[in-house]
């Protein structure tokens, strides 16, 4: 095991239990660690560059748009176990080109407008380059689960290289957010002669929801509109 950092191998070795952790797979895994804060690095770009367009909005508009920004990054078991299962080499080269979702960012903004206008802002950044865009707002998943999907490309800047990376970036509104968090919380628990019934229920929520975040659009508009009425 030459040239790997033993202490960061081992600390991934708890969650490695159940795999054979060969010298082979140990160098692997020690190359995993090395990619992990590439993928880091482009997680917090990207926060960086939404945080600064929040900030820009409060200081010109008077509020912010994004509420909250949560970043997670994959850990190596969980990147190797979407390897195995999709059958893909087990090696950081092949998890950068076969997975992007590696680094994720999750933006919850305050109404459902808000999300269009920090998705186009951000993707309209010179060194962002969008790959996919799935808009689960105008066409919601069949169990009700709503969010913007995107998958962009970002450079980060190394002592040596240049590396392009992916970033998963999930908006969504506080009220599809709340639904999302409660959903994923709730399917790895439904009882097998419950699970139509509660599907149904829980994409019933999901509708209520959206129907909520509707009105509170129309309210915040109402509200702007009366204010600058006010104004003039
Ligand atoms: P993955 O292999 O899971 O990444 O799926 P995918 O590449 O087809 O992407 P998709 O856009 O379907 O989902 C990506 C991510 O969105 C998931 O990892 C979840 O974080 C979130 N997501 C998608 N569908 C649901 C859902 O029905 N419920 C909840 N709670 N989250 C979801
Ligand atoms: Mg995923």
């Amino acid at each position: 095991m030459e040239n790997i950092d033993r202490l960061k191998v081992a600390y991934f070795i708890d969650e490695l239990k159940g795999y054979h952790l060969s010298d082979d797979r140990a160098k692997v895994l020690n190359s995993f660690v090395v990619w992990q804060n590439i993928y880091s690095s482009a997680a917090r770009e990207i926060t960086t560059k939404l945080e600064n367009l929040n900030d820009e909005f409060k200081h010109v508009k008077d509020r912010n748009p994004i509420h909250h920004i949560k970043s997670r990054i994959k850990t190596p078991k969980s990147i190797m176990d979407k390897l195995i299962k999709r059958g893909f080499e087990l090696s950081p080269e092949s998890a950068r080109d076969n997975l992007t979702d590696i680094a994720g960012v999750r933006v919850i903004c305050s109404y459902i407008d808000d999300i269009y206008v920090i998705a186009d802002l951000l993707t309209s950044q010179d060194d962002i380059v969008l790959i996919r865009k799935s808009d689960y707002i105008k066409n919601p998943k069949p169990n009700g689960y709503r969010s913007l999907h995107m998958i962009v490309t970002i450079p980060v800047f190394l002592s040596a290289t240049t590396e392009i990376v992916n970033v998963e970036i999930q908006i969504r509104t506080i009220a599809m957010d709340f639904w999302a968090s409660l959903e994923h919380e709730l399917s790895y628990k439904l009882p097998e002669n419950k699970i139509e019934a509660i599907t149904l229920e829980l994409k019933d929520c999901a509708d209520v929801i959206s129907n909520v975040d509707m009105r509170m659009q129309r309210l915040y508009n109402n509200t702007m509109l009366s204010e600058n009425i006010h104004k003039e």
